[in-house]
């Protein structure tokens, strides 16, 4: 159990109203978690304190080799109240399996679980509650050693800072545009593409330059080796229904494994949808497109929910899906995903958990 000393903001901001449109990690709340670790003391010094920049040496080793790791969870307001955190057990989980594989040391979970409640309580005044809005919650570690040589830091800080948001995409449940890259790849099976680390996302970006100036809101990643499996969208893992089955590419090694994707395959099996997770490639994917198969296509996200994708490019091939709209299974995974996450539907499956 951590001891968490709490030092209240004397400058609290203007919580935005329930008419200020909310977009996606612009707006920062009072106040932030930070803990320290060092070689030999381990964690230490927990604290919630007002929000505020962080000081660190030039030299600091995250700047150099991007020795860090990041989490995204949600909280939300029920119409009771209560404040609930959808399903943190698994963002602390992967965490922990990010630092394992960066070599960053572990928290334990329910001192992690204690640090994310301590921050989300002292600024519960700003959970949005309109329809798609939510207080994003953003964990990560930062390697802070002042040292140029390439190993692991013998220090680390772990901060917590919240957002209230709304969509990720400006489009909301309107359908996005998916640009299917052919010429970068994200990650390789052995490298760090199921950590949730920086790195995977800074390789992204100039494939998003490509796709945003193109008028696409994101890009499909294929199979760092062959170039012909689906992987993911890098913001969200991605699911096609095809002939009455759901099918998302398994996890393998180079995917990372979304808590939302974990949670819409549970659900469709609930429902009885059949659901496979396999080995997808892009040729099966616009064979499906073209004889009329393929039904819907949508991604998960903790940021981007259920996010309905209407057109797909691969080179010179386009696909329309759902003729631009979201489809039923798309529609009825948002609205029992946001309804158990809002206290609205009935959490039969136990993945929330009361502040
Ligand atoms: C999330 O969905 O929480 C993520 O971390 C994705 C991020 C790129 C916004």
């Amino acid at each position: 159990m951590l001891d968490i000393r709490f030092e209240k903001t004397t400058a609290p901001k203007q919580i935005p109203g329930k008419e200020d449109p909310l977009t996606f990690g612009t707006i920062f709340t009072d106040h932030m978690f930070i803990m320290n670790y060092e070689t030999g003391k381990g964690w230490h010094d927990a604290r919630v304190v007002p929000y505020q920049p962080i000081v660190l040496q030039p030299s600091a080793m995250v700047f150099h080799y991007g020795q860090e790791m990041f989490e995204g969870l949600k909280a939300y307001k029920t119409a009771e109240g209560k404040t609930l955190l959808f399903r943190p057990d698994k963002n602390i989980e992967r965490a922990n399996r990010t630092n394992e594989r960066i070599c960053i040391p572990t928290i334990p979970e329910e001192d992690f679980l204690q640090a994310i409640k301590a921050v989300v309580k002292a600024d519960e005044a700003w959970i949005p509650e309109k329809e798609g809005t939510s207080l994003y919650i953003r964990p990560f570690i930062i390697a802070t050693d002042p040292f140029l040589g390439v190993r692991p830091s013998d220090t680390y800080m772990f901060i917590i800072i919240l957002s209230p948001v709304g969509a990720y995409y400006p489009e909301g449940l309107n359908p996005v545009k998916i640009w299917i890259e052919d010429e970068y790849v994200r990650a390789v099976k052995g490298g760090i593409g199921e950590a949730k680390t920086g790195g995977n996302y800074v390789a992204s970006l100039k494939s998003q330059v490509k796709a945003h100036d193109a008028g696409y809101s994101q890009v499909l990643w294929l199979d760092g080796v062959e170039r012909k499996y689906i992987e993911e969208v890098g913001a969200m893992n991605i699911f096609f229904k095809i002939n009455g089955t759901v099918v998302t590419p398994m996890l393998n090694g180079s995917i990372l494994p979304g808590v939302t994707r974990d949670s819409v395959i549970a659900l469709c099996k609930e429902w009885g949808i059949p659901v496979e997770e396999k080995r997808i490639s892009i040729d099966d994917i616009f064979e499906a497109a073209h004889n009329g198969t393929l039904e819907e296509v949508w991604g998960t996200g903790t940021a981007a929910v259920i996010s309905p994708v209407g057109h797909l490019r691969w080179g010179e091939h386009v696909m329309q899906v759902q003729d631009g709209g979201i489809g039923p299974v798309s529609q009825k995974l948002y609205d029992t995903v946001t309804g158990i996450q809002t206290g609205k539907v009935e959490d039969t499956l136990g993945w929330t958990v009361e502040v």
